[in-house]
């Protein structure tokens, strides 16, 4: 391995406003209405629903019932490409719709709510990022998942949490030098594992960044034994202190085949849902994300995630409303970073996580 150190890119990111988390509670007997009417609608529109993780449990409930499917997002993308279903529910984050919509251009893509971003996506903005390209022509261009068409457009591979490693360790070794974009802390924990010469830029999740290293010291001291299972967007001095570090369905996999009886999980809380129905025994704990006068505005769960409920995806499925477009002009050019990480993941392995994987 080479000893290639990380270059954290000097680029001004764009202020945007992150909305405060809000769960409306839907009183019982609406729910049971809204479920019912949800899969009568998703069967006579030859629809299927796809969610990701981070979604509420109702709705990550709901995905399993009617055949549809619940992952991180490579999955989702390759779920909706492989199905059949001429319409294809994303209950997730605006650039998973989009990614479905080019992957299935003949499909109808609809979202719950068209306004759920994510910080990554809206901290790389196309003028900037393609300007920054430009400066850097020599560098093979890899892109995040959590950003925006224009951006994949732009790009030469695009990769997920849970191939990322694989990805990067393999353009390396092919003496390529990397332009990294957007999450810096899942850019630096890769290049520390891979070697590779990387230039970063430097956005981050709003979510993963609020974990805080020296209250999950305090709290591991508090349950001896317990181990840390962390998403790799969280920052370094946290990843540190964490026993596994992988993509959602990474941590999903280490929880089953984890000794520990309590786990501490860095990530959203919405994949506690799928944790609880694979390990139901073992206690489950939140990373901090506050104390000792430090503030959250994100609090382990997105605030994007969170807009996706019962009644907005009802209320799309009704008016049929809703619906993802991507510019054909850019769709053809982004499938090719999306496909090529498709076809990687096929050739290289069925499925990859996260770095330390049975
Ligand atoms: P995964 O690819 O692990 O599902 O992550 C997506 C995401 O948005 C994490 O914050
Ligand atoms: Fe984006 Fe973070 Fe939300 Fe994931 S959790 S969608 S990275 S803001």
């Amino acid at each position: 391995m080479t000893t290639n150190s990380t270059v954290l890119a000097n680029v001004a990111l764009p202020q945007f406003d992150v909305p405060f988390t809000t769960v409306t509670d839907i009183p019982a007997a609406e729910r049971d209405a809204l479920r019912d009417e949800i899969k009568q609608l998703l069967r006579a529109q030859d629809a299927v629903l796809v969610a990701h993780y981070y979604t509420e449990p109702a709705l990550q409930a709901l995905a399993d019932e009617t055949g549809g499917h619940v992952s991180d997002s490579l999955d989702m993308a390759r779920f909706g490409h492989e199905h059949q279903a001429s319409t294809l529910v994303v209950a997730g984050v605006r650039f998973m719709g989009e990614t479905a919509k080019i992957l299935n251009p003949e499909k109808r893509v609809l979202m719950p709510d068209l306004h759920a971003e994510c910080s990554l996506d809206l901290g790389c903005p196309i003028d900037r990022f393609a300007a920054f390209c430009d400066e850097h022509a020599n560098r093979t261009v890899v892109v995040y998942a959590n950003t925006s068409a224009a951006v994949k457009a732009r790009a030469d591979w695009m990769v997920t949490s849970g191939s990322a490693e694989a990805v990067i360790m393999h353009l390396s070794d092919r003496g390529e030098k990397i332009l990294w974009a957007p999450d810096r802390y899942l850019g630096e924990y890769i290049q520390q594992k891979t070697g590779a010469d990387m230039l970063l830029w430097p956005g981050s999740c709003v979510v993963h960044e609020e974990f805080k290293a020296r209250e999950l010291h305090e709290l591991v001291q508090a349950h001896p034994g317990a181990e840390i299972l962390a998403h790799p967007e969280s920052p370094p001095s946290v990843l540190e202190l964490a026993d596994y570090i992988g993509s959602t369905t990474g941590i999903i996999q280490a929880a089953r085949r984890s000794k520990a009886r309590e786990l501490i999980v860095a990530t959203d809380r919405g994949l506690f849902h799928k944790i609880r129905e694979v390990v139901p025994d073992k206690i489950l704990l939140e990373a901090p994300t506050a104390g000792h006068g430090a503030t959250c505005s994100s609090c382990a769960h997105c605030p994007w995630m969170a807009m996706n409920d019962l009644r907005k995806l009802a209320a799309t499925l009704r008016a049929g409303n809703n619906e993802i477009t991507v510019a054909p002009a850019i769709a053809t050019r982004a499938v090719v970073p999306i496909k090529r990480l498709l076809d990687f993941s096929k050739q290289h392995q069925t499925r990859i996580y996260g770095a330390n994987d049975a």
